[in-house]
């Protein structure tokens, strides 16, 4: 047993948990913090010295938990108390007005309910389960009944309480809420580790998610990772009549809950809270794509009860996309994989849908004439979810005269070949294959997440290889040794061995893989599973005839024309023997089954927040489904995003199953 201390170190322990556990409180709760950081540095060392000194005093709840040890749970399977559903969306004022019109049904009454409006916090769910206030289980969604317990990532988010304080605290608690990260703490992140050279994230959401689901606690420790409470799951030893009193004892017990949530009359005051929350969007220190309105009345959400996966006296009215004006900086032309120059704008940054855009896209030459944008002009740009932003438009109006023309470029930006167009084709390209931008690009995107998906093998590292002239093509990729690598500026003998284990995996890749990172123009990943499994092997899908490609379906005269062509090309040739030289020897890829949207077709439409158009369909095939893009009488399912027009009304005229990108996600088993 370990040695018991004295009296006044126990003491003194109670008394630094104490003071550290109300600071905490104070700075994450509060906003009103009472110490420096330097003061609470102090403590917080003392503290770690006695509970090393004297291991007797060990307890899970101590503030100093916060800072992990080394040891990684790994993350169980722990079933939720009750089920962790997820909310039905509404997407304008009409469907909204619908919603309360079908809980005015259910309840046989319309008279004017209240509501609690709360922002949609853009996070990650997580519940916590407390026993006798104290923590006990941090759980994910997972499919909603069964998540992952992160309970040693939880216990370093310091606006989780170990332990609940108060009289009120209930015998047991499951508490529901989401982890996100404040903008600014995010935005200061992304510039440290771009600052020095690190991962960087797309988004908080992004963050939150990859941060929460490291095995080593020191990761999420060291990240500004924040928790908000708006619901709970289960309780025992209370009650709560309305939400609004939940929140109240949620705040009392030490939980940060929603902090715009507000207690409202009638449908009509929702709408109006909706919009001010809309309009407030942009200030809030956190991203919120929504607000969620509640029946604040316990009594009826009980009469009101859940649908099969989310309660009907609750629902999610999802903010529009986004947009914001800002001024046109500039126009740079980048040179693409295949040698295709498109224009990219160049923003002063703006800080929109929880990112700072700095560049959006111009497609190509006719989108630019169409805009008839000048640098300098003031343009109206737009965001959806993780999508490139937009230029949708220039503000004549608001020029000065100043402004310049855009000019085209005669010769390739990278190496300067004179550009020629494609014949009626609008765009411009670099007919030089040895194109150093084409050939970083390519490499790129032969290691990118759906070809080779070699980690650590980004832009930078290989302008890096390319530099040094370790490279010259894919294929050398495979030669690469460790000295050579570890020679390099900012690589270590670790990020070396790393990526020389990434390859060696990828000598092996699925075919369909390798015939996306190939580059086959008009073969995105849709097609090249579709050629992987009708042809199974590099070779027979070298020899196909135009009409074999023809005779599958989806495979159109583009598709089949594209890649009777790039295997006719010399060029080509020698890579693939360069590749096989080296050692890489694709698989064949079968078609799965028994997969969640097994022998379903499914039809996607509208923006999906977090998951490309591409990606989405990839979903539903790795699954066993088919991804359709009419709706008709053959439809199983549509998934339906932010925007979402008349595909979404022939579903409903059809009585043809919709749900939201999260369902799709959980049903893929990707659920968060
Ligand atoms: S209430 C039954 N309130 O949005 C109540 N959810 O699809 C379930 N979310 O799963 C959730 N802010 O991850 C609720 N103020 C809020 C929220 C919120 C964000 C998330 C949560 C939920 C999803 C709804």
């Amino acid at each position: 047993m370990a040695a018991q201390p004295p009296p006044d170190v126990v003491r003194r322990v109670r008394e630094l948990r104490e003071a550290l556990r109300e600071a905490d409180h104070r700075y994450y709760i509060l906003d009103d913090p009472t110490l420096s950081d330097s003061q609470y540095d102090d403590l917080f060392r003392e503290l770690l010295a006695l509970e090393r000194r004297w291991p007797a005093l060990e307890d899970p709840a101590s503030p100093t938990r916060r800072v992990p040890g080394a040891v990684a749970e790994g993350f169980e399977p722990y079933r939720h108390p009750s089920p962790m559903v997820s909310l039905d969306n509404v997407m304008s004022e009409a469907e909204f007005r619908e919603w309360v019109e079908s809980a005015d049904r259910f309840l046989r009454s319309t008279e004017p309910r209240t509501y609690s409006v709360e922002p949609k916090i853009d996070g990650v769910a997580l519940e916590l389960i407390y026993e006798a206030g104290r923590l006990v289980a941090a759980v994910t969604r997972g499919d909603g009944e069964v998540g992952e317990n992160l309970t040693a990532n939880a216990r370093t988010i310091r606006s989780i309480p170990a332990l609940l304080r108060g009289p009120g605290v209930p015998e047991w608690i499951a508490v529901r809420g989401e982890c996100y990260c404040r903008k600014a703490d995010f935005e200061a992140f992304n510039r440290e580790a771009e600052a020095a050279g690190e991962r960087t994230f797309a988004n908080p959401r992004n963050f939150v998610a990859g941060s929460l689901r490291q095995l080593d606690p020191a990761i999420p420790a060291a990240r500004p990772i924040r928790y908000l409470a708006y619901a709970h799951g289960g309780v025992r030893g209370a009650t709560y009549a309305t939400q609004a009193e939940l929140l109240a004892a949620l705040r009392q017990m030490g939980l940060p809950t929603v902090p715009e949530a507000r207690v409202v009359e009638g449908a009509d005051a929702v709408v109006r809270a909706y919009e001010d929350l809309l309009a407030r969007r942009d200030r809030l220190p956190y991203e919120a794509d929504g607000v969620v309105v509640k029946v604040d009345q316990a009594r009826l959400q009980e009469r009101l009860g859940m649908r099969i996966r989310s309660p009907r006296w609750a629902v999610a009215w999802k903010f529009p996309a986004q947009r914001a004006v800002t001024r046109l900086e500039a126009v740079d032309w980048s040179v693409g994989r295949t040698g295709v120059v498109t224009p990219r704008a160049v923003l002063e940054p703006v800080f929109l849908a929880g990112v700072t855009v700095r560049h959006a896209t111009l497609h190509n030459l006719d989108e630019l004439a169409r805009l008839d944008l000048r640098v300098g002009d003031r343009v109206e740009i737009e965001r959806a979810g993780d999508v490139i932003p937009k230029v949708l438009r220039a503000l004549p109006e608001a020029r000065t005269g100043r402004e310049t023309r855009v000019r085209v470029p005669a010769t390739c930006p990278a190496c300067g070949t004179a550009l020629g167009r494609d014949e009626g084709k609008v765009a411009l390209r670099c007919g030089n294959f040895a194109c150093p931008a084409q050939v970083a690009a390519h490499l790129v995107h032969f290691a990118s997440r759906g070809a080779l998906d070699i980690r650590g093998l980004g832009e930078k590292q290989v302008q890096q290889l390319l530099e040094a002239g370790l490279v010259k093509d894919a294929a050398d990729l495979f030669t690469l040794g460790a000295e050579d690598l570890a020679a390099l500026p900012r690589w270590g003998e670790k990020s070396a061995a790393n990526l020389l284990a990434q390859l060696a995996e990828a000598r092996r890749p699925p075919l369909d893989r390798l015939l996306v990172g190939l580059g086959i123009r008009e073969v995105g990943e849709r097609g090249a599973r579709i050629l992987a499994r009708a042809f199974g092997t590099l070779g027979r899908l070298a020899r196909a005839t135009r009409e074999e490609l023809l005779e599958l379906d989806e495979v159109g005269d583009a598709m089949a024309d594209a890649v009777r062509q790039w295997f006719a090309e010399p060029r080509n040739a020698r890579m693939l023997e360069r590749l096989e030289a080296v050692g890489v020897r694709p698989r064949r890829v079968e078609a799965p089954a028994g997969g969640a949207f097994e022998g379903l077709t499914v039809v996607l439409t509208g923006t999906l927040a977090t998951l490309s158009r591409d990606e989405a369909k990839a979903l539903v095939e790795a699954q066993g489904g088919r991804a359709a893009s009419a709706v008709s009488a053959r439809t199983h399912l549509v998934v339906a995003g932010p925007g979402a027009g008349s595909k979404l009304t022939r579903a409903r005229e059809l009585g043809v199953e919709v749900i939201d990108e999260e369902e799709f996600l959980r049903r893929a088993g990707r659920g968060r």
